[in-house]
């Protein structure tokens, strides 16, 4: 079975979606059949729920709750079909970064996090984590140059050292999941790094 459930973490400016297109066709390659897929979102309703959480203030609690509910769909309906035919399947974020944004930088419970987390994934955990981590002013940079920002993007350089602070000590309590690709460099070497970490899954 070569079913892998691989996701890309990291904070707004890191540059993982970039690495995307490269991961599916190395994947490819294989001959198993790659799913792309993305949080919030990945399924029709999820793909809704991501409009409201990105462009709309709400209380944090109650965006940790529809990140949740859009996850529930997103694993009911796309992840574990996948994984049950085989498949590869890599998401841009999961609950990784409901710790890192929600209760990392808002300031969200970490065991209202942990409870959803139990409730909505019985188990399911990413088999492999690539966080691309770089500094906070390299994001922030990244982010003035980029297109119109959204609701989390707008944040202060603040907001985005305690979502890395997270991040990083996500990656610390699960080592063996977690693999830090150093963002921080040109991009053949970051992708040579990613390219070294798909290898060896
Ligand atoms: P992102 O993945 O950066 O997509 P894009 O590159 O299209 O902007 O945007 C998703 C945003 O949602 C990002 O700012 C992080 C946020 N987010 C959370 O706050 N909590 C979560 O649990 C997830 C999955 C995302």
């Amino acid at each position: 079975m070569t079913a892998k459930f691989i996701t890309l973490e990291g904070m707004d400016g890191a540059g993982k979606s970039t690495h995307i297109p490269n991961i599916i066709k190395m994947l490819g390659a294989r001959g198993v059949e790659v799913i792309s897929t993305r949080e919030p979102g990945g399924t029709e309703l999820g793909e809704k729920l991501r409009t409201l959480l990105l462009h709309e203030n709400m209380h944090p609690e109650t965006e940790t709750l529809l990140m949740f509910a859009a996850r529930r769909e997103h694993i009911a309906q796309v992840i574990l079909p996948a994984l049950a035919r085989g498949a590869y399947v890599l998401s841009d974020r999961f609950t990784d970064a409901t710790y890192a944004y929600q209760a990392g930088a808002k300031g969200v419970a970490a065991n209202k996090v942990v409870q959803l987390e139990q409730w909505v994934q019985e188990g399911l955990q990413p088999d492999v984590t690539l966080l691309f981590d770089v500094p906070v002013e390299v994001s922030v940079a990244r982010l003035s140059n980029a297109r119109t920002p959204d609701k989390f993007e707008r944040e202060s350089a603040e907001f985005f050292a305690k979502i890395r602070e997270a991040y990083l000590l996500r990656a610390r309590e699960n080592p063996e999941r977690f693999k830090i690709i150093n963002a921080n460099q040109p991009l053949d070497k970051v992708y040579k790094a990613v390219e070294a970490q798909i290898a060896v899954l």
